[in-house]
């Protein structure tokens, strides 16, 4: 056997999700895309979503021809359904469901608007609802379904009070479920960011000057004294997604240099 064809075998055992279908939604940016990437190199076959069409095209361009991108708004249940009858007319099952869509608006709780509320409730909360409800279909037994909550779920974050309170409901999903889907073989879990460099901070709706104050101002109280690499948040979702976690449910892992402690 040549040493090229061992190399290759080597590379495949390495591989943790070999096999493997996983959808993520909100996988054309940030913590999807870094996750989109690293599943990729654990051979898992993908199919990524957002809003976005050229930033998903793009997504596509790095990640493969063969990964199926689709534009599919998680506050939308028509496009969820559909999201989920084209993953399953692609690839029929899925083993992967990493619920990772997300928007944050920042505004003090006096200022929070009708439209701001509805907005974060709709993707955030309700989104991930649905988007776990219409692809338990598609599941395997033995899947992994990943959520992204925050640390605001658990801190009194300023400002974030509309977002903070949708995380906390995922988190409180996560549980529930934890216990519901067991006995399908199906584990649920969450990943916790803190903060992590991602576009999602110049989607605040804040001034660049205000940003790049609270920018400065997390570094600042970081224990670790930095921001967070998406791939950072990558690795647990591996973690999470992979074998390598089969006695873990209804958790949550914090991923935030320490931030939580304080
Ligand atoms: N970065 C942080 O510090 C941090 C901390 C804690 C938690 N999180 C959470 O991490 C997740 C990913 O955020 P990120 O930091 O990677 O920010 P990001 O780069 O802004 O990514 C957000 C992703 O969600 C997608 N998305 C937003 N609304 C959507 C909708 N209605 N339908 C479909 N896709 C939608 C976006 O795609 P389109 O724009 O194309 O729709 C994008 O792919 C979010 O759930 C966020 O709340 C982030």
């Amino acid at each position: 056997m040549s040493n090229a064809h061992n190399i290759q075998e080597t590379i495949k055992t390495m591989q943790k999700l070999t096999g493997k279908t996983a959808l993520i939604t909100g996988g054309n940016s940030g913590i999807g895309l870094a996750t989109a990437k690293l599943f990729r190199e654990h051979g898992a076959r993908l199919i990524i979503t957002g809003r976005d069409k050229t930033s998903l095209a793009q997504a596509r361009s790095v990640l493969g021809d063969d990964v199926l991108a689709i534009q599919s708004d998680a506050g939308k249940l028509a496009d969820i359904e559909s999201l989920m009858q084209q993953t399953q007319k692609q690839f029929g099952q899925l083993d992967i469901l990493f619920v990772n869509a997300g928007i944050a608006q920042a505004a003090p709780f006096e200022f929070v608007s009708e439209e701001q509320f509805d907005d974060m409730v709709t993707i955030d909360f309700k989104g991930a609802f649905f988007t776990i409800q219409k692809a338990l279909p598609l599941l395997t037994k033995n899947a992994s379904i990943i959520v992204t909550t925050s640390i605001t779920n658990q801190m009194g974050s300023p400002n974030m009070s509309v977002y903070g309170a949708c995380k906390a409901a995922l988190r409180s999903l996560v549980q529930t479920l934890g216990l519901e889907l067991i006995g399908r073989g199906i584990r649920i879990n969450a990943i916790s960011p803190g903060p992590i460099a991602t576009p999602i901070f110049g989607r605040f709706g804040l001034p660049d000057e205000v940003q790049q104050a609270i920018k400065a101002e997390i570094t600042h109280k970081s224990p670790i004294k930095r921001f967070g690499a998406p791939e950072e948040v990558a690795k647990a979702a591996l973690f999470l997604a992979s074998d390598d976690s089969s006695y873990i449910v209804g958790d949550e892992i914090v991923v935030d240099g320490g931030m939580s402690l304080l």
